[in-house]
Formats: C-alpha cells, structure tokens, sequence
C-alpha cells in the first residue's frame, strides 16, 4: 500500500541565514533543520558562529539576509519578546544573572514574556522541582549563587515563558563535571516531561554522545557535520572541526 506523503512543518527551519558584524561574516548561507523532541548539540571551533546562531534565533542579531521559521512563522525580523511569546527561549552565554535581585525576582522577570500568566505559579514550582537548590535558594541575592546555580538559575529563568525550543548556549562553560551531570539531568527530564526541544552550544563531544540526539557542527559560519553522535566517528569529527577533506 503506497501512502501519500504530507509535507510536515518541522519546528525550527533555519534556511541560508547569512549574519555579518562589519567586515566579518559570522553566518555564510547557514541552514539547518531540528524536528519537535529533537536534543541537538551545536559544537564547532572557537568563532565558528555558535553564538550568533543562538543570537540570531533570540531575535538579538538581526541577519542581513535568508530566514528562520518557527513552525512555520517567519521570525527572521521579530523583536525577542515577540520570539519568546512564540515559543523560543535562548539562554544566552554568560549566566547573566541580576545579582542584587534574589533568585525568586530573577524567575519572575522571566515571566514577562509570558502570554498567558494565569498559569504561571505551576510552572515556577515545576522549575523550583527541576532544580531543587533554587528553591533552596529562592531568597539569596543571585550575585551569591555559584556558577553552577547561577546557570540553573538562568536556564529556569528561560524556562519561565514555557518555551517549545529552549536554545542555551555553553551551559557547561567552567562548571565542574558532577554540576554539568545536573544540569544535564534537568534538562533530559524536560525534554521528557514537557516534550521540550533542545538546541544546546557544547564543546564536548562526550557529551552530546551522552545526551544529543543529533550533533551539528559549525565552521566558518556552515554546517559542516550533522549526524547521530553516537555514530560519528572521532575521525570525521576532527575533520570537520578543523576543515581537512576527507
Ligand atoms: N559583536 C560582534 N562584533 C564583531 N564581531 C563579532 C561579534 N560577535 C562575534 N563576532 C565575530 O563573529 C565570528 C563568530 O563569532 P561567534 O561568537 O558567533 O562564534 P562562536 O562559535 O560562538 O565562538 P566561541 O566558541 O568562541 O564562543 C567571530 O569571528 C567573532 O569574532
Ligand atoms: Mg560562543
């Protein structure tokens, strides 16, 4: 029996994205597709365009040319409210925490994006359940936390506007391996419980073997590797990384 095919919308479609910051091409005819449930690891050199990918998807970067559609909807020009409300949350490099607030004021910024605030009070206990310490925490001052609740405490803070895609970039950085384990653990759970796409920044290739369901890797603004991380061998991931031909 043949069976008609229907054309399905995949969740994120990022179609020859093109990001210049003056003279230097950050983004050269960048594509790539993620499907719903998808946990996709974004490695690549340093200055590949990690970082802009994820900025550009924020709505923080506004590429000079090709698209980025969200189930469908162009968000290629969309102000990072706008992108929020739909569905995509990014957490950005860095851990930026509002450090004199308390941990509790840092989530509830992240509820302003939100559309529908009626629901509010349940997601912030399931966050507060996800990572226990800020719950723990809930009335120090940010600025106090350590880095490994400070990158808790932001990913919770995107988790607030109860995304569809959640984009972080370089959760791992600096963190010691039993704290990244945790923050890991958290987030498979919500890749399970809430059905959360993942598209996450991670140098390590033993990592996104653990965790990715997809590893994509950039160089020079491209993708140059896309494949089941378990299944890519060392050799191939060298030679993407540092552009030898096969
Ligand atoms: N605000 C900016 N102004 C000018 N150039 C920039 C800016 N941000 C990034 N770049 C340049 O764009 C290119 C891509 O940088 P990007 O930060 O996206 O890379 P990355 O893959 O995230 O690197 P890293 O692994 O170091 O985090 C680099 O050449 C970088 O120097
Ligand atoms: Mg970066």
């Amino acid at each position: 029996m043949s069976s008609v095919a229907v054309p399905s919308v995949p969740l994120l479609r990022v179609e020859n994205l093109e990001v210049r910051y003056g003279g230097i091409r950050a983004l050269r005819g960048l594509s790539l597709t993620l499907e719903a449930g998808e946990i996709v690891i974004v490695t690549g050199p340093n200055g590949a365009g990690k970082s802009t990918l994820m900025n550009s998807l924020a709505g923080l970067v506004k590429p000079q040319g090709g698209s980025i559609l969200l189930d469908g909807v162009d968000i290629t020009r969309h102000a990072p409210e706008r992108i929020a409300r739909l569905g995509l949350s990014m957490v950005p490099e860095g851990r930026h925490v509002f450090g004199s607030m308390t941990v509790l004021e840092n989530l509830r910024i992240g509820l302003g994006a939100r559309a529908d605030a009626k629901s509010a009070p349940l997601d912030l206990d399931y966050v507060m359940d996800l990572f226990p310490l800020l719950r723990e925490r809930s009335h120090s001052q940010a600025g106090l936390l350590s880095g490994g609740q400070q990158q808790m405490l932001v990913i919770a803070r995107g988790l607030m506007t109860a995304p569809r895609l959640l984009a972080i970039d370089e959760p791992s950085l600096g963190l010691a391996p039993r704290i990244t384990d945790q923050v890991y653990e958290a987030l498979l759970r919500l890749q399970r419980e809430r059905a959360l796409t993942l598209l996450i920044v991670e140098q390590s290739a033993t990592r996104a073997a653990l965790v990715g369901t997809r590893m994509l890797m950039l160089r020079e603004g491209r993708v140059v590797l896309s494949g089941d991380p378990r299944s890519i061998s060392a050799q191939e991931i060298e030679r993407a990384y540092f552009g030898f031909d096969a």
